[in-house]
């Protein structure tokens, strides 16, 4: 592993500034540490509110994330106070956090790491702990013990699995006063503990363990998995779009979820393993992993190629784990604890890929980069003698952890929108725009799609910069060209895992009086404003089908559809065909729980490149007036004297995407300000 170093950035820096420094160094390194695992420490002299001196010892956040982590989320804590713990023989997990919120050097400082004591109980002074893969892989083992001595000798002290708390930092103190000799700390089937005189020498000594630890895997493998060269199994030629939205409507049964999918090289290749059944069964690399990826991923033999079968075939699977779980659950729970879901975080299907899952994008790839080091940590354990790790009892007691089990009870209430999929046509101008960014904002995942491909990457790009990881991607459509449609929603589906919501909202307005027309742009409105929508509409159906749980189709229609208004025939024509396809998909899509609404705007100018001055010239001439009395005109013959934005649009958008129009479908919104003559009959 390269010593990624260098003096310069914190030559004369604080400690703190080392210690942020070494975090971000170690946090690029996926192999050392994941999503908010590992910590670090420094140990420093300060002053007391009374101004007294006191050591203090600046520690990782809980929670905190060490790629991206910045000063103020290292509280320090009192380590005169700390330290006397060593004394005791036990704590509770719950005494210790209120203990250590009371070492506080800063009572409004984010909450210390767990592993707080951990730390405190070393003497040295700057501290760094990972769960690096190639020690977990030394650790992982069914041999332990001797595959670490064959590897460093006596130069590190072994410290016995833990969960996290006051015991394992007991064991470490007691390990590191034990072996005053040893360069460093391993602790079983959990990672790795360096320590120098300053957060340079603690990383230094990280990076030339860890760095060995690789050379002593590499020199045992011959190949990177034993069964590389066995070929691929036979498998159903069904395309991991067609199973995604099955898979994803059986996850979702209870609350629906979000699929990350990954069919790389490596992947594949791990699902090739003749002995895949059993490698996947062992358990998690560490506790800290087993809270995203539970105990066991599922692995599905798919037998089948038709949607039904493949139903099927997925549901026996999902319950044959539900079953497993339950009865580990019975065999382990002794303190009524009340079973968590039951539910695998990671599909495996040989052949096809690998599917994560979980209640965001985020959560999906955390699941999925922590398994795919686990595929790694299995594959390097197996040429040092096997993969063994976590018992039962260990295991279920590092899933039912009441920190972590209290920690759930303390996540905000999910938004309208969470966990669902929306895509949007004509998302990257106007109305639909609007709508995308409004959907996101309540927790949606959107498919930004547009005729203008890098018009819908700045809005989704937009949205992943105010919304999180992942939580949008773009996609060059144009509503009526068939193939396109399908690759967009197959980009849907293999992104993340299916649909919930399509707003139709692609549209042109050509203007002219029906004797003048020409064919060409009758046929071109007809195109976008009517046969666009059929071909998205038939496309979400089908992916709707297939998952099972429901669903919400909104259509940006026009106050036109029940007042056309002069030289707008090619506009009203098609618009009004638009309308009558609502209806229709709301009449067959009753029975599965699909809706279908319409939107009925009008005159909107801010943002919309729909009104080009062509369109305006025409339509102020159609009303008699000049260009610039346009958007009052509109605004007097309203009843509200309003005028309409395509953010009113996105809010009546949102109100028929989401749980507070469930029980409507097949009608019509007008958000127009008040027109007397387009009230819906
Ligand atoms: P806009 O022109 O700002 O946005 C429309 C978007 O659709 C553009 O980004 C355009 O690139 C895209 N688009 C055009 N043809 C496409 C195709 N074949 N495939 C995919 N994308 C295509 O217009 P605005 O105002 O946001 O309109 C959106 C929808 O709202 C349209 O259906 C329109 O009929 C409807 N509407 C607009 C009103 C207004 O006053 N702006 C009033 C009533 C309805």
């Amino acid at each position: 592993m390269l010593n990624r170093w260098q003096t310069g950035p914190v030559l004369n820096a604080s400690a703190l500034d080392q210690l942020v420094y070494q975090s971000r160094l170690v946090g690029e390194e996926e192999s050392l540490v994941l999503w908010g695992g590992g910590n670090n420490s420094v140990k420093e002299p300060a002053l007391d509110l009374l101004g007294q001196p006191v050591e203090v010892m600046y520690i990782k956040g809980s929670g905190s994330d060490m790629k991206s982590i910045v000063p103020a989320q290292y509280p320090a804590v009192r380590l005169d106070w700390v330290r006397p713990l060593f004394e005791r023989d036990e704590m509770s997990d719950e005494e210790m956090v209120a203990y250590l919120a009371r070492c506080l050097m800063d009572p409004a400082s984010p909450r210390p790491s767990i592993e707080t004591l951990l730390h405190g109980f070393l003497p040295h002074r700057a501290i760094l702990h990972t769960h690096t893969d190639a020690i977990l892989s030394l650790t992982n083992t069914v041999g332990r013990k001797e595959t670490v001595r064959e590897c460093f000798g006596d130069r590190v002290a072994l410290v016995p699995y833990h969960l996290p708390g006051f015991k394992l930092s007991k064991a470490v103190g007691l390990a590191a006063q034990q072996n005053p000799d040893a360069k460093a700390l391993i602790l079983m089937n959990h990672g790795l503990i360096t320590w120098g005189s300053d957060p340079q020498e603690a990383y230094d000594s990280h990076i030339k363990l860890v760095t060995e630890a690789e050379e002593f895997v590499k020199a045992k493998r011959n190949t990177r998995f034993p069964a590389a060269d066995v070929p691929a199994p036979p498998h159903p030629a069904v395309e991991p779009e067609t199973i995604a939205p099955i898979l994803r409507g059986l996850l979702s049964a209870d609350k629906p979820v979000i699929l990350e999918f990954d069919d790389s090289p490596e992947t594949l290749e791990f699902l090739n393993r003749p002995d895949l059944a059993t490698a996947t069964q062992v358990g998690p690399a560490t506790p800290d992993h087993l809270l995203y990826t539970k105990r066991f991923p599922l692995v599905v033999e798919l037998l089948e190629t038709e949607p039904e079968g493949i139903h099927n075939n997925l549901a026996q699977a999902l319950g044959r784990y539900a079953t497993a779980y339950q009865e580990y659950f019975a065999a382990n729970a002794k303190s009524g604890e009340t079973m968590l879901d039951t539910l695998p975080r990671i599909v495996l299907i040989p052949g096809v890929g690998m599917w994560t899952l979980g209640k965001d994008a985020r959560a999906a790839r955390i699941v999925a980069d922590i398994y795919r080091h686990t595929i790694r940590i299995i594959a390097d354990a197996q040429t040092l003698g096997g993969f063994a790790t976590l018992s039962d009892a260990d295991a279920f007691n590092a899933e039912y952890w009441p920190l972590e089990l209290y920690k759930l009870t303390l996540l905000p209430k999910e938004k309208d929108l969470a966990r669902r999929i929306a895509l949007v046509t004509g998302a990257a101008s106007g109305i639909g725009r609007a709508i995308a960014r409004r959907l996101a904002q309540e927790g949606a995942h959107v498919i930004v799609t547009d005729l203008n491909g890098d018009g819908a990457e700045m809005v989704a790009a937009e949205i992943r910069q105010n919304n999180g990881l992942n939580r949008a991607i773009s996609f060059k459509l144009d509503v009526t060209n068939q193939e396109q449609v399908e690759a967009a929603f197959k980009a849907a589906c293999r992104t993340y895992g299916g649909l919930d919501i399509l707003v139709s909202n692609a549209g042109i307005a050509p203007v002219g009086a029906i004797d003048k027309l020409q064919l060409r742009e009758w046929d071109l409105s007809l195109a976008i404003n009517t046969t666009g929508h059929f071909l998205v509409t038939r496309a979400t159906l089908d992916i709707l089908k297939k998952q099972g749980i429901g669903g919400s189709l909104i259509y940006n229609a026009t106050k036109n559809v029940t007042a056309p208004g002069k030289d707008f025939g090619a506009y009203s024509v098609a618009k009004a065909a638009e309308a009558q396809l609502c209806r229709i998909v709301a009449i067959e899509g009753g029975e599965f729980g699909i809706r279908a609404n319409m939107l009925n705007p009008d005159a909107i100018f801010e943002g919309s490149s729909l009104w080009s001055e062509d369109l305006k010239a025409k339509r102020a001439a159609a009303y008699g007036i000049s260009v610039q009395e346009l958007p009052n005109f509109y605004r007097q013959r309203n009843l509200l004297k309003v005028e309409v934005t395509a953010e009113d649009v996105a809010e009546a958008a949102l109100f028929l995407a989401g749980p507070r129009s469930a029980k409507t479908t097949g009608a019509m919104i007008p958000i127009d300000g008040g027109v007397k003559e387009a009230f819906p009959r």
